[in-house]
């Protein structure tokens, strides 16, 4: 188990180069710019990154002109969020033109890809280091070298990435948090890049993730996600047969009010016990994030998903049998390969059926390196944007006679702030991640507090005190 652990002297090394940065940088006030693409998984890297570069002595800004040193960290999911991580590296040869000594770091999913790393490497001269997931432990070693002008760096990830425990970490909020669970993912469902780019599943350990939890809550932390790319096999490789519904289960024992969310869960692997586990507690949340992909049995099978739409739709059956009013909210593709009209209407019957609250939809995007970028039947990007547009305008209807039918109701949310538009109007969320906005003359962000819901509309509530 300790071989999917980052060693205490590889920690120690980079402990050193930290000081070596810090010497470098000190009284010169430094800033940082961290920009994030993609995932939460990301999102929770990206507050890893901005922890480690503000322990190097960096101030974290928002403002990137005027940065010594910018991060971007990449996506890959799609082809659409690499062509924008492209574009966003892009800009920033002004950056270096304007000042030569800024440092540029590009990390995350798309340079884990060869033929990315490689890009980066020739077309993109003014890029100092380029890093894997994997490898984020070492920034304070990468940040040494370009600042001593060293060579520039491009550093694959090891074959097994390791769990590095320990590492600072600057929150981008006050109230709600990101606690990875696990890292990678061992499912290669045949559209997806990221069992390449993050490597096999590790987790860790259950004593480090309670403790993160009770200090998180202790803090006045009140919406907590438990974070991995498939949360439901956390622990397989633990000694001691830990498993989620036992992490739920200790976790929702932590003294104090707080909402407990998981992100992301894969259907083959939900448990009758992880059904029981999730109605344990009011701090679990009413809430199941239950990725359908397709509605299609046989598009199931070429996807790799290891369950046909009679297991899925037993485990939504589970679910609203324990509690009826629980949010569903999935991921949908349209156009995978060889997708017919008809896989295309069972994905809409499945939708009619759930009555999902929302639905993340995407456009099958092909990934060189994934075994579906290879297959036959492309679809045309024609009718894949029409199944697109069909299945919005099928949920935003669902989605719609859903929230109106809470007008009228009073329920609790979790203030996030003030609107950006407006100053008096504030926005919240629900246990089930709903947008609630309402009007205050007193600032209420990071509490609970209880709203009367007088307006629905697709995408958001509308509340009073
Ligand atoms: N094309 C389109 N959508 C994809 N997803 C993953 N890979 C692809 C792809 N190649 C979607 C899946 C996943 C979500 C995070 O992104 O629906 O659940
Ligand atoms: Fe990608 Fe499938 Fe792993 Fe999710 S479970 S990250 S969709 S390979």
């Amino acid at each position: 188990m300790l071989e999917n652990f980052v060693s205490a002297k590889e920690l120690e090394a980079q402990a050193c180069y930290a000081d070596g940065v810090r010497k470098l940088v000190s009284g010169k006030g430094y800033t940082a710019f961290v920009i994030t693409l993609g995932c939460q998984q990301n999102e929770a890297d990206s507050e890893r990154i901005r922890g480690i570069l503000s322990s190097l002595g960096y101030t974290i800004t928002q403002d990137e002109k005027i940065a010594d040193i910018i991060i971007v960290n990449t996506c890959a999911i799609r082809e659409h969020a690499e062509k924008r991580a492209l574009s966003i590296i892009g800009r920033y040869k002004h950056n270096k033109s304007a000042n030569p000594d800024t440092v540029i770091g590009v990390c995350g999913c798309m340079p884990a890809q060869a033929h990315r790393a490689e890009q980066l490497k020739h077309s993109y001269h003014y890029v100092d280091f380029v890093f894997g997931t994997g490898s984020l432990h070492r920034l304070p070693e990468f940040v040494f070298n370009a600042l001593n002008k060293g060579k520039r760096a491009f550093v694959p990830d090891e074959q097994r990435p390791k769990i590095a425990e320990g590492l600072p970490v600057v929150r981008e909020s006050a109230h709600k948090a990101w606690v990875s669970i696990m890292y990678g993912c061992n499912n290669f469902c045949t559209y997806c890049i990221v069992p390449y780019v993050r490597g096999r599943e590790r987790s860790r350990l259950p004593e480090a993730v309670i403790d993160e939890v009770r200090g998180l809550v202790a803090q006045g932390y009140k919406d907590i996600t438990l974070l991995g790319q498939n949360v439901n096999s956390y622990g397989k490789e633990l000694e001691g047969g830990y498993n989620i519904s036992y992490l739920l289960r200790e976790i929702a024992k932590i003294d104090g009010e707080f909402w407990l969310h998981l992100m992301t869960s894969h259907p083959k692997d939900v448990s009758p016990e992880l059904i029981e586990a999730l109605g344990a507690s009011k701090n679990i949340a009413n809430c199941f994030h239950l990725p359908l992909q397709s509605g299609s049995s046989e598009v199931l099978k070429r996807m790799n998903r290891h369950y046909d739409i009679d297991r899925y739709m037993s485990i939504i059956d589970g679910l609203k049998a324990k509690s009826p009013d629980i949010v569903l909210t999935t991921d949908i593709i349209v156009g995978f390969p060889g997708e017919t009209d008809e896989d295309f209407e069972k994905t809409l019957d499945i939708v009619r059926r759930v009555k999902y609250d929302s639905v993340y939809t995407f456009i099958f995007s092909p990934r060189k390196g994934t075994p579906a970028y290879e297959m036959q039947d492309q679809i045309p990007e024609q009718i894949k944007k029409a199944r697109f547009d069909r299945l919005n305008e099928v949920q935003n209807e669902i989605s719609r006679a859903k929230n109106e039918a809470m007008i009228g109701k009073t329920i609790k949310v979790l203030v996030d702030g003030k609107s950006k538009s407006n100053d008096q109007i504030y926005t919240s969320r629900t246990e089930g991640n709903k947008i609630v906005h309402f009007e205050a003359d007193e600032d209420y962000t990071g509490q609970f507090i209880k709203l009367k819901i007088t307006r629905a509309d697709t995408f958001a509530l509308y509340g009073e005190i």
